[in-house]
């Protein structure tokens, strides 16, 4: 399991030293989530605020867009050279488009699925796209209880073997060390983690260990 924590969950007043510490503490890919206001009902950062986060990371960054017009905010953050951008498909009229377009930049294009959204809704996606993130909870804001959602997770995971098995299955959204198992026998590939990785009692490093099972 990748793990992935958000840097949601962090301190914001001392970001870039949390950004190393989870670097240093055994992540894999920094999740940065950027909400416009209008797609969430919450507001987050900018590509200031993220370049910063990009200089201080020893790890590749995985954007994750909840907003309205996402290309406008992936010509936005592309220079920043993340390894991921994600966009929800429910905010996109041309996603196949969008996914070609993130893979020309040299960026790894991820779709974003709400809880509501089926996972056969990527069936004629999957090829043009290195990763899925499967939302467990309602986008917008951190700490929310865990959605059931290993059930869309095994179905995904039987489209992505049979049409692109090099695509990576992400859930994110109340993830902690009581679920991970049962995600993982899901199919998931990468986890993001934000309340549960900056506020266990035990460190950075025993919460990520945690979670690489
Ligand atoms: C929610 C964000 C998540 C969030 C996860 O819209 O996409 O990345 O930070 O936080 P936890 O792990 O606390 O649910
Ligand atoms: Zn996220």
């Amino acid at each position: 399991m990748l793990v992935a924590p958000s840097i949601l969950s962090a301190d914001f007043g001392s970001l870039a030293r949390d950004v190393k510490a989870i670097c240093d503490a055994g992540c894999d890919l920094v999740h940065v989530d950027v909400m416009d206001g209008h797609f969430v009902p919450n507001l987050t950062i900018g590509p200031v605020v993220v370049s910063a986060v990009a200089e201080a990371a020893t790890k590749p960054l995985d954007i994750h867009l909840m907003v309205e017009n996402n290309t406008f905010f992936v010509d936005l953050f592309a220079p920043l050279n993340p390894e991921y951008i994600s966009f929800h498909i429910e905010e996109e009229k041309h996603p196949h488009r969008l996914a070609q377009y993130i893979r020309s930049l040299g960026i790894k294009p991820a779709i974003v699925l709400n809880p509501h959204t089926p996972a056969e809704s990527l069936e004629y996606l999957l090829p043009y796209i290195d990763m899925v993130l499967v939302m467990s909870v309602n986008p917008g804001f951190g700490g929310q209880k865990f959605i059931d959602v290993y059930e869309k997770l095994r179905r995904l995971r039987d489209l992505r073997d049979r049409i692109n098995p090099d695509c990576l299955i992400e859930v994110d959204g109340g993830v902690n060390d009581a679920n991970i198992g049962a995600l993982k026998d899901a199919g998931v590939d990468v986890c993001v983690a934000g309340s549960y990785v900056f506020k266990h009692a035990d460190g950075l490093e025993a919460a990520i260990g945690s979670l690489k099972v």
